[in-house]
């Protein structure tokens, strides 16, 4: 008897655990019907003070080309639509759901590639400015990630990432499970080893959004 009381005194941890690996699992890569309809509206209302940031930090003009890569549930994409009118805001995901979904939102109204950062179907010096929030915890080579944006971005071009600050996230259980977490400095070292020119710009509520631009 005590030993199935010590059981189910563990039971709220498991149940904790198993939800934060699945949640985990969903943010690096969100997949099927809660990717397509959940996770969209979800990253937008969790992020939209990060994204928005961003947005105002690549400082957009129209006509110009601005890419967002890894946008979720698309906030960005949709904020940029009116500000690069004539031309498309451009989406690059690694997730099918995500892309499926703004497919389903937008149309042709946005451009959006099923791609990895680290092979853009974009050609060399053809965007102006690179969106990219909550993604970099998630690429394996981040090295090799910044060297392909920076690939695809015109000299002078815009460079905004934006990350949550380690020590915070590291008090989420989700980002125990399979998070990459940086420091500052070491983001701002993988930007200028990338060839870009780097100034942060601190927010609140333990936002970092680095604003590059190439070197
Ligand atoms: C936590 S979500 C952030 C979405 C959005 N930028 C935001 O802040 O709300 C991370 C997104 O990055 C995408 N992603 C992860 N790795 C990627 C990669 N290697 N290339 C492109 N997208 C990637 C995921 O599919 C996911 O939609």
């Amino acid at each position: 008897m005590r030993d199935l009381s010590s059981v189910l005194a563990l039971l709220p941890v498991a149940v904790l655990l198993a939800l934060s690996w699945g949640m985990a699992r969903q943010l690096g890569h969100p997949r099927g019907w809660m990717g397509r309809r959940w996770m969209s509206r979800m990253l937008n209302d969790a992020n939209r003070t990060m994204l928005d940031a961003a947005v105002e930090a690549v400082d957009a003009r129209s006509g110009e080309c601005i890419v967002d890569v890894g946008f979720g549930g698309g906030h960005t994409l949709e904020r940029l639509r009116p500000i690069v009118a004539p031309r498309r805001p451009v989406g690059i995901e690694i997730s099918e759901a995500m892309v499926d979904a703004a497919r389903e939102r937008w149309g042709d109204a946005v451009e959006t590639h099923l791609a990895d950062v680290v092979s853009l179907p974009l050609a060399d010096a053809s965007a102006d400015g690179v969106i990219s929030v909550n993604t970099l915890y998630f690429w394996p080579d981040p090295a090799a990630a910044l060297r392909e944006i920076r690939r695809v971005l015109r000299p002078g071009g815009r460079l905004v990432l934006g990350v949550r600050r380690p020590g915070m996230m590291r008090l989420v259980p989700i980002t125990w499970f399979g998070f990459r977490l940086r420091s500052a400095a070491r983001v701002q070292d993988l930007l200028r080893a990338a060839g870009f020119d780097v100034r942060v710009v601190e927010k609140v509520q333990g936002e970092l959004t680095f604003v590059a631009r190439v070197a």
